[in-house]
């Protein structure tokens, strides 16, 4: 961990301020806001169609809100802009400011989204000599480190399809951890690991928390989301019903929705 980042932690790394997002007149997120410092693991549940994957595409730029504030770090990519009758409108980005953001923030998607006819090697070291222009030496022997950090050495050479489903996650948490980002994001990449692999992945999660970086993850897994997080956000037809420590939200939750969820997710 660098100083800078030791520095950092307990700093907000993203936070989206009252922010709205419809589909048609269906509105999905409803006015909510959400901070994840550096140095802390959040994750967010909720039921099916409450609107956990719509504000995960939102936070990384997949797609935008439409009203309401984003701030990754110093970069405000987003922020209500003010009509003339004084009352507040539309979000409106800043092309320069998405383009900046998004070299703070990784995604693991549920699929890894691995390109399958590059290597190991290659799906890492892409995005960091395509998209932010680094020396392909420096980048190469960056992301030899973290192969070897996460056990993948000996399958740098491989392609995709010849590695198993929790090697492929780690290629993909290798790809997104190769951009250095401060934020990274994990869209139910947890599912379908053995006991072993959940483990690993506890772990390595605790530890760049531990060194800094934000972690935000949407999960059905109350076990994981219980043991990894150091705080949870549910999520209800896109309303932040209740939010607080991982373990009084799963052991002990106030709001009646929450109990009922809990209830019935079996894990
Ligand atoms: N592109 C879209 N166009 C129209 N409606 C959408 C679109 N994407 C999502 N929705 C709707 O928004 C709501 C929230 O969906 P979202 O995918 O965010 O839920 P979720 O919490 O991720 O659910 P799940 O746990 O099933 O993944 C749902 O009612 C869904 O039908
Ligand atoms: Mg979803």
């Amino acid at each position: 961990m660098t100083d800078v980042t030791r520095a950092k932690i307990g700093t907000p790394a993203v936070s989206a301020t009252n922010v709205r997002k419809a589909f048609g007149s269906k509105e999905v997120l409803c006015d909510i806001s959400l901070t994840i410092n550096h140095g802390e693991v959040v994750s967010l549940i909720g039921p099916s169609g409450a609107g956990k994957s719509t504000m995960l595409r939102c936070l990384t730029l997949l797609d935008t809100f439409d009203a309401g504030r984003l701030c990754y770090g110093d970069i405000e990519v987003c922020a209500p802009s003010v009509g003339t009758d004084g009352s507040e409108t539309k979000a409106e980005y800043s092309k320069k400011a998405m383009r900046e953001a998004r070299m703070r923030f990784g995604l693991v998607f549920q699929n890894f989204n691995l390109f399958p006819h590059f290597s190991v090697l290659r799906n890492v070291c892409d995005a960091p000599i395509s998209v932010q222009k680094r020396n392909s030496q420096e980048v190469e022997a960056e992301a030899r480190k973290i192969l070897d950090e996460l056990g993948l050495t000996e399958h740098a050479d491989k392609v995709p399809c010849q590695l198993s489903g929790g090697q492929q996650q780690r290629v993909a948490i290798a790809r997104a951890l190769a951009m250095n980002p401060d934020v990274l994001y994990f869209d139910e990449a947890t599912s379908a690991l053995d006991p072993k692999l959940t483990a690993d992945m506890h772990a390595l999660i605790r530890r760049l928390a531990g060194e800094g970086m934000a972690i935000g993850i949407v999960t059905h897994e109350m076990g994981f989301a219980r043991e990894v997080s150091d705080r949870i956000t549910f999520l209800f037809d896109g309303q932040i019903v209740e939010e607080g420590p991982a373990q009084q939200v799963i052991d002990n939750p106030q709001d009646e929705r929450t109990q009922r969820f809990l209830a019935h997710s079996v894990d």
